[in-house]
């Protein structure tokens, strides 16, 4: 039997699941040479959070990154995660621009790209896989695992059929809120692996308890890769530990053989790390969380949550909620909770709760059930499609969603141009998404000024012209914070 091999997420996946995404490159370097040597069969290291990380608190281009890292462990595959047609942001960008961005990125070295859609649209990862391929760069395509009455094991086996047939190089299940009970991992993988055949990796989080066992579970229907950290920035809401994972297959057929004592001495790096970092670590994130299981949301966004209801009052109404979180993802196609969905559909659970079901609707939630975002993996409610058609006049569109939008990029170029900045694809693409942190990158330094002091929450401190509106008729503005994520909703009174 094949030993299963492991992709190691340290220096992407465990620092955004532990420590808000702030490592720093000069954090990664000293153990990306390390890491290089032991045999993993991929480093993750860019993408998902780490863009906008990289451009909004730590000055860095997240480009330079990338080369350096590159640079410094040269001959393991080096893995991104990428949100389809959302490329690293909230909303879907045009395809000139996601070629762009992909194309860029494969110039700087990436590998492999993990290609996913929040709602598991496939007509959302067929500009970026199609790119991919032809930049000569291995696609894997990403089914977004989730628990709802439409996601069934058949569902999923559909999917990772599909994405063969778009051209991806292999298949990943990608758990991001660890709800994978360790038999349906089984389940899933002896199914992909009959009927897709392409090589098979379970991505999971710890967050619930499940996802070590998880891994074994898929590990013995013969999954070909599974993704491990490096404690501290490991368990919990992060990937499950190498020398755990090491210790939980003694004695299996399939253990690989990792350099133990080269992996004790990144723990104690690392541990180093995680106390520089530790104004954006928290015990909540390092301890398995059942209600996870519970709420059927993940670890992450339920921290984040119950802080964001106490800031609005509403501590009390968690359960009421968290009930709700349950009836919009209904009404909402049983749509999977991952960036930016969980943002969307929380926003929209806290309004139902606070002013009744759907008297107020957020336009993100609205466009959701118009199908701007793609199309939700089960019905959406008839009577909140009516509903937001007699308040608003819309009806769902039809066809992809990027379909409505134009090219881009001269645009791009033109405004970096008028600006005096680079005007190369890295450059539009970054300022496509992130503009502001993109022309601040290029500022003027101020010499020997002091770095900002960054806020643990992630919530960029409010602009003082504008502070949160008292709630009242007219206009309001909410402001929630989500597995590290924030989002902004002004929602105008109907
Ligand atoms: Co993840």
């Amino acid at each position: 039997m094949k030993p299963v091999q492991f992709n190691n997420t340290v220096l992407r996946d465990g620092h955004q699941s532990l420590a808000a995404t702030r490592m720093t490159t000069a954090q990664m370097l000293p153990a990306a040479a390390i890491l290089d040597g032991m045999g993993f069969a991929g480093l993750e290291t860019w993408g998902g959070a780490t863009i906008d990380s990289c451009l909004r608190f730590l000055g860095e281009n997240p480009f330079d990154r990338l080369r350096t890292l590159k640079a410094a462990a040269p001959r393991t595959p080096q893995l991104m995660l990428l949100r389809g047609q959302n490329i690293v942001q909230y909303t879907s960008f045009p395809d000139d621009v996601v070629e762009a961005f992909v194309r860029a990125d494969a110039a700087a070295g990436q590998d492999i790209f993990r290609v996913f859609d929040a709602l598991n649209d496939t007509r959302n990862l067929a500009t970026a896989i199609k790119t991919v391929k032809a930049c000569g760069k291995h696609a894997r395509g990403e089914i977004c695992y989730t628990t709802s009455p439409v996601h069934t094991v058949e569902a999923f086996v559909k999917m990772g059929v599909e994405l063969r047939e778009m051209g991806c190089d292999s298949i990943g299940i990608k758990d991001m809120s660890g709800v994978i009970a360790p038999r349906i991992a089984h389940d899933l993988v002896t199914q992909l692996r009959a009927r897709v055949g392409l090589p098979i990796t379970l991505h999971t989080h710890d967050t619930a308890g499940l996802g070590a066992a998880a891994y074994l579970a898929a590990i013995d229907a013969g999954v070909d890769l599974v993704e491990t950290s490096i404690a501290p920035f490991a368990n919990g809401t992060a990937q499950p530990d190498t020398l755990r994972m090491l210790a939980l297959l003694e004695g299996h057929p399939r253990q690989p053989d990792y350099d133990r004592k080269k992996l004790a001495e990144l723990r104690e790096y690392f541990t180093g790390v995680y106390k520089e970092l530790g104004k954006f670590t928290s015990p909540d994130n390092e301890r398995v969380d059942s209600d996870t299981l519970i709420y059927q949301v993940p670890g992450g966004m339920l921290s984040n949550f119950r802080n964001q209801l106490k800031e609005q009052n509403m501590a009390d109404k968690f359960d009421a909620v968290m009930a709700e979180i349950f009836h919009v993802r209904e009404a909402l196609g049983w749509i999977p909770l991952v960036t930016p969905t969980s943002q969307i559909v929380g926003t929209q659970a806290m309004l139902n709760v606070k002013f009744g079901r759907w008297k107020t609707i957020a336009p993100a939630a609205a466009d959701i059930a118009l199908n701007k975002y793609g199309r939700p993996p089960g019905v959406v409610s008839p009577e909140l499609i009516k509903l937001i058609a007699d308040r608003t006049g819309q009806k769902p569109i039809e066809g992809r969603p990027a379909d409505a939008l134009a090219p881009r990029m001269p645009q791009l170029r033109a405004e970096l141009t008028a600006k005096g900045l680079p005007t190369d694809d890295e450059a539009c693409v970054l300022h496509a998404m992130f503009p502001q942190e993109f022309a601040k990158l290029h500022a003027p330094k101020a010499p020997a000024a002091p770095a900002p002091v960054v806020v643990p929450s992630a919530v960029p401190p409010a602009p003082a012209a504008a502070p949160t509106p008292a709630y009242g008729p007219g206009a309001h503005r909410y402001r929630l914070t989500i597995a590290g994520r924030t989002t902004e909703a002004v929602v105008e009174e109907v």
